[in-house]
């Protein structure tokens, strides 16, 4: 018998007075036993999910936590989607956890995707000015990107994440199994964001990316536990470097700028988020082409790796004056000025600010069809 053990990789993020583990595995779920006998909360637990993860995983967490804690624990499952992580439902999750008797020796456990871990997050950042938390990521988003780093925030409804602080997890427990269950077009989109590492970091991620897409759109794990971990490195990597996004942690916004733009103009209904990001990887190496950083058979590169995942590279229908405005209220502005993280090759990007207008309508106008 195979030990699942032997394919657990750990990718550790060093902080200044902080640090913690990212165990990636195929079956590292278990790893939570040691995880939280290792962390030895002294208070209560308090689980929160979302109601679709809670379907699938919510006993199995249940399970070890009993197991482990005999202190007790509380489980809050907030309604699954993005319109839910919102202030409301941190109130509700605070009523949950001061009725359960959670206090501040106690610790969070987020069981879910993005929503969960941005808005457990969060939760555990303000709860009793902070409280420590331990990330289970479900899609491929939250497990490349979201549950590492410790941005945590909910939405307003004048912006996305405007609600926010920097709190580091605990300890990130990464289950490639989880995937199994995620629907096809959420498992799709998540690509978007680890072929961003690849570009922004690692040439060979970016091949492996091109090389193996049918294998991983497959979901044949043992192909996936390389992009995956890589993705973690990658990350990791960045936040130590820049844990407050001084400098290069806006690398990992590549795509973003435009992304969020194409997101809010169709009024986040026509793309999902990595959909969105595709776009915005294609039009930034677009501008890359116009400024002369890279030559034309960037952006093709770009096309053909995307389009294996079936993300789009180019859209139709959405006036280029509404995404200019709405690019230019993004929160990433710095003084007035639009930042751009544009590639230099692939594996290697760069902050610019000096783009004119005039070359970034140029380059949307490139990935524009009628
Ligand atoms: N904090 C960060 O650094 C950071 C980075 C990237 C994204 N984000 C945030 O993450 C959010 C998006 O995350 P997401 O894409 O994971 O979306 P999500 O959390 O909404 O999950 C997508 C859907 O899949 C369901 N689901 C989750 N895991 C499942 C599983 N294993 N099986 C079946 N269904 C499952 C969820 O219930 C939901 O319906 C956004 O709010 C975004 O702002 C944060
Ligand atoms: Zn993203």
């Amino acid at each position: 018998m195979t030990n699942i053990f032997e394919e657990l990789k750990t990718v550790w993020v060093k902080l200044s007075g902080h640090s913690y583990p990212i165990h990636v595995g195929i079956g590292a779920f278990s790893i939570l036993t040691d995880e939280l006998a290792r962390l030895n909360w002294k208070g209560k637990i308090g689980i929160i999910t979302d109601t679709n993860v809670a379907n699938y995983y919510l006993s199995a967490c249940e399970g070890i936590v009993k197991k482990v804690c005999p202190q007790g624990y509380a489980v809050h499952i907030l309604p699954a989607g993005e319109e839910y992580k919102n202030l409301q439902q941190i109130e509700n999750i605070c009523t949950t956890m001061l009725q359960s008797g959670l206090d501040r020796y106690g610790g969070i456990i987020a069981l879910g995707g993005g929503v969960v871990g941005d808005t457990a997050g969060y939760f555990s950042a303000s709860y009793m000015r902070g409280i420590p938390f331990i990330q289970i990521p479900t899609t491929i988003v939250s497990q490349v990107d979201a549950s590492i780093g410790g941005k945590t925030g909910v939405n307003h409804p004048l912006g996305k994440n405007i609600l926010g602080a920097f709190h580091q997890p605990h300890s990130v427990i990464i289950d490639l199994i989880f995937l199994k269950t995620l629907p096809d077009k959420t498992y799709r989109e998540g690509f978007a964001e680890i072929i961003k590492h690849g570009i922004i970091a690692d040439e060979n991620l970016f091949n492996y990316c091109r090389d193996n897409a049918e294998r991983l759109l497959n979901k044949e794990f043992n192909y996936l536990l390389y992009p995956v971990v890589r993705s973690c490195e990658i990350k990791a990597d960045i936040v130590m470097k820049d844990e407050k996004e001084q400098n290069i942690r806006a690398y990992l916004n590549y795509g973003h700028t435009f992304g969020h733009a194409f997101e809010a103009v169709t009024h986040y209904k026509t793309f999902l988020h990595g959909e969105a990001v595709s776009l915005g990887m294609v039009t930034a190496s677009e501008v890359a082409v116009q400024m002369g950083y890279v030559n034309e058979n960037i952006p093709i590169l770009h096309r053909e790796v995307l389009n294996k995942y079936h993300l789009p590279t180019h859209w139709q229908g959405i006036p280029i004056d509404e995404v200019m405005e709405s690019m230019k209220r993004d929160k990433k502005t710095k003084a007035g000025k639009l930042r751009f993280i544009l590639p230099r090759r692939i594996g290697e990007v760069s902050i610019v600010t000096d783009v004119s207008e005039e070359l970034i309508r140029q380059a949307l106008e490139r990935i524009k069809t009628d």
